[in-house]
């Protein structure tokens, strides 16, 4: 692919001065976590909390994102390598935009998650870990999907057939059956407030 002719163009209106007018630091809450862990009912709720307090979000989530933008990736590796590379992108463009974007995808490579982290600028990716034992995500099973992988009709399933690599040093680790949604939420905004992002 040739780039040769394309010039990137500066825009009139700077990222500071866009996340200025919010009065917040833009940043990439980036949850990773199991299927069934609880990474969009948490990431709902905390997107609510913000939206309270007057805070500019953007929520990205799998399962949506994969209906639209990225309906025509699949599960295998190659396939979620760009699912979350597409999504990486995106963030940044909304970051740009001044926004706090909140993900919500598996994301189950190390490898991949230090690849957005490292298209922002520093501190503006937060690693969120959804930290669920798998044998309570496949006893709530909400989509029915761990019986159906156990049957063998979903190839490659997250932590039954395909990987799940855990974050080594996550920013804010979620030990979801001990804190609960509301605990999950407030352990998010204490850390945004406290490292100064709910401010410009
Ligand atoms: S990721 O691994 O590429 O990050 P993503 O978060 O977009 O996954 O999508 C995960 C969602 O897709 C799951 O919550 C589940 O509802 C559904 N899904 C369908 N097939 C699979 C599979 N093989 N492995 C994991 N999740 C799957």
């Amino acid at each position: 692919m040739s780039h040769t002719n394309i010039v990137w163009h500066n825009h009139q209106v700077s990222n500071a001065e866009r996340a200025k007018i919010k009065n917040q630091k833009p940043c990439i809450l980036w949850f990773t976590g199991l299927s069934g862990s609880g990474k969009s009912t948490i990431a709902n709720a905390l997107e609510l909390k913000l939206f309270e307090i007057g805070k500019h979000t953007y929520l990205l989530d799998g399962d949506n994102i994969r209906h639209g933008l990225n309906k025509d990736l699949a599960f295998n590796d190659h396939d979620r390598i760009e699912n979350i590379r597409r999504i990486g992108e995106v963030s940044k463009l909304f970051v740009d935009a001044g926004l706090i974007v909140i993900t919500a995808f598996i994301s189950p490579f190390c490898s991949d998650r230090q690849i957005v982290h490292d298209l922002v600028a520093e501190g503006e990716f937060i690693e969120v870990f959804v930290d669920t034992p798998i044998d309570i995500c496949e006893q709530r099973d909400p989509k029915g999907l761990y019986t159906k992988a156990r049957n063998g009709d979903i190839p490659f399933f997250t932590g039954i057939s395909s990987p799940y690599e855990a974050p080594q040093e996550p920013q804010i680790h979620l030990l979801t059956e001990e804190l609960g949604i509301e605990g999950c939420v407030s352990t998010i905004i204490d850390y945004l407030q406290s490292k100064g992002y709910l401010h410009a």
